[in-house]
């Protein structure tokens, strides 16, 4: 359990083609959710979408404007083949880019992997929500998401206006 994580919601979207269409198992969507309930999130949602940016963004959006959730993870779509499209869908979802974020896991997984390199991952917020991709096998998405997690507590206490004081944490 990660301190005051059980404040926020959060949901997992998947890309996949073969996935959405019943062909493919989803590995990492699975993984993701039980992760983040043990952190201590409140799962709300879990979906698996084609590669189109315009499924890929509507689904963001409902989630975000309609359904309010703070945290999103999506995993796959990130790369570099031509059906990889996450990030085209993340440019007209959110309003402000942290580009750390995305630094910070690439950084990390080069040090595992030179494909690390590949991965066009994005994270940032719409409204009052944080939304980060993940690539999309199950490993890759464990070892992106791990750099992140000590964070995002209070990242998401500042994406909503907390003004508490960041000197205090370590
Ligand atoms: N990052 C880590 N930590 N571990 C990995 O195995 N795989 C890379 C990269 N990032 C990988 C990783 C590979 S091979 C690709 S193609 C890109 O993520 C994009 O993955 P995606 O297209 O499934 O999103």
């Amino acid at each position: 359990m990660r301190k005051n994580a059980d404040h926020f919601s959060c949901a997992v979207l998947t890309m996949s083609d073969k996935g959405s269409r019943g062909e493919r198992e989803d590995e990492s969507g699975p993984m993701l959710q039980e992760m983040l309930r043990d952190e201590g999130y409140q799962l709300r949602a879990y979906k698996i979408v084609p590669d189109q940016i315009e499924v890929i963004a509507a689904t963001l959006m409902e989630w975000v404007d309609h359904d309010k959730i703070d945290l999103i993870l999506t995993t796959g779509g990130t790369g570099v083949s031509p059906t990889d499209l996450t990030p085209e869908a993340m440019r007209k979802v959110i309003e402000k880019e942290i580009p750390g974020m995305a630094e910070a896991m690439r950084a990390a997984s080069l040090l595992k992997t030179p494909h690390a390199v590949l991965s066009r991952s994005m994270a940032g917020i719409r409204g009052t929500s944080l939304i980060i991709n993940l690539p999309g096998s199950k490993r890759a998405a464990m070892e992106n998401i791990a750099v992140l997690l000590p964070a995002l507590p209070h990242a998401l206490d500042k994406i909503k206006g907390s003004t508490s004081d960041c000197a205090n944490l370590t």
